[in-house]
């Protein structure tokens, strides 16, 4: 077979989003509290991870805590809370040694200053790093993101740096998280539920969507890789017609 001939490698994607979701459901499938299932859902975390650096995954976010989940019962956020500190000391520096950077986005306000200082440890210490491009979107929401960067040009517009005639996609898409990462091309909700609660709004704007039953804890690398497939079996079009994508290809 000449090297022509042979099939182009199934495209993959560079940045995949994932909505962890499903680690309530399972605790209750076993009779258990609800905050075995998160204890549960921070292994898939890593063999998430894991897999994303095999199969050279560039970026990966991750949405371990949304805006709206502050509202859940307070013995839940608390464990949440202290679930996500335990991983982060636990787990940083073998990130670290593996190249991975970490980026934290979402609200930080409302974390307590002991996690916030986590965060920004962690953030500094992997900063050069050139592996995996991992994002933890947590006190997230892709409302307060659109928000929050319509307030800082705001902001510009009234010291007098900037015109709002000149305010445009790329000038606020500068503004949001994750502008220094290529879009998520791929999404993962695990958990069955087929909607986007909030993540990513403007980031997702063109990204591929994948809905699996699999109850986060229960991940493993088949549905992962059963969503590569099906991603590759994609044709991205960005509004342009097939024919019009198969001429610029040819
Ligand atoms: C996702 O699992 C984790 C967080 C939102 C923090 P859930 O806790 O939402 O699990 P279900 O959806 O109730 O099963
Ligand atoms: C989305 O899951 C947020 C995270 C996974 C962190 P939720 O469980 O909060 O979403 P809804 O409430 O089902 O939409
Ligand atoms: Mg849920």
């Amino acid at each position: 077979m000449t090297a022509t001939s042979e099939p182009a490698p199934a495209p993959l994607p560079r940045h995949v989003a994932v909505i962890m979701d499903g680690n309530g459901r399972w605790a209750k499938q076993r009779a258990r509290p609800r905050t075995l299932g998160h204890r549960a859902g921070a292994r898939a975390v890593n063999l998430c991870i894991d897999f994303c650096i095999d199969r050279g995954i560039e970026a990966l976010t991750l949405f371990a805590f949304s805006s709206e989940n502050w509202q859940r019962p307070a013995d839940e956020v608390s464990a949440l809370m202290s679930l996500f500190l335990r991983a982060l000391n636990r787990e940083l520096d073998e990130l670290h040694r593996r190249g991975v950077r970490l980026r934290f986005v979402g609200d930080r306000s409302s974390f307590s200053p002991e996690l916030r200082n986590r965060m920004a440890t962690a953030e500094a210490l992997t900063r050069t790093n050139i592996g995996l491009q991992l994002s933890i979107a947590a006190s997230y929401g892709g409302r307060w993101d659109i928000t929050q960067a319509a307030r800082r040009l705001a902001e510009q517009v009234r010291a007098g740096s900037l015109e709002p005639a000149d305010i445009d996609e790329q000038l606020l898409g500068r503004l949001v998280s994750l502008a220094e990462l290529p879009p998520p091309d791929l999404f993962i909700r695990t958990g069955g539920d087929q909607r986007i609660s909030n993540f990513l709004l403007w980031q997702l704007a063109y990204t591929e969507l994948y809905f699996t039953e699999k109850l986060w804890p229960d991940l493993d690398r088949a549905t992962l890789d059963a969503a590569l497939e099906s991603f590759a079996s994609r044709e991205r079009r960005f509004g342009l017609t097939g024919e019009q994508l198969r001429k610029a290809h040819a």
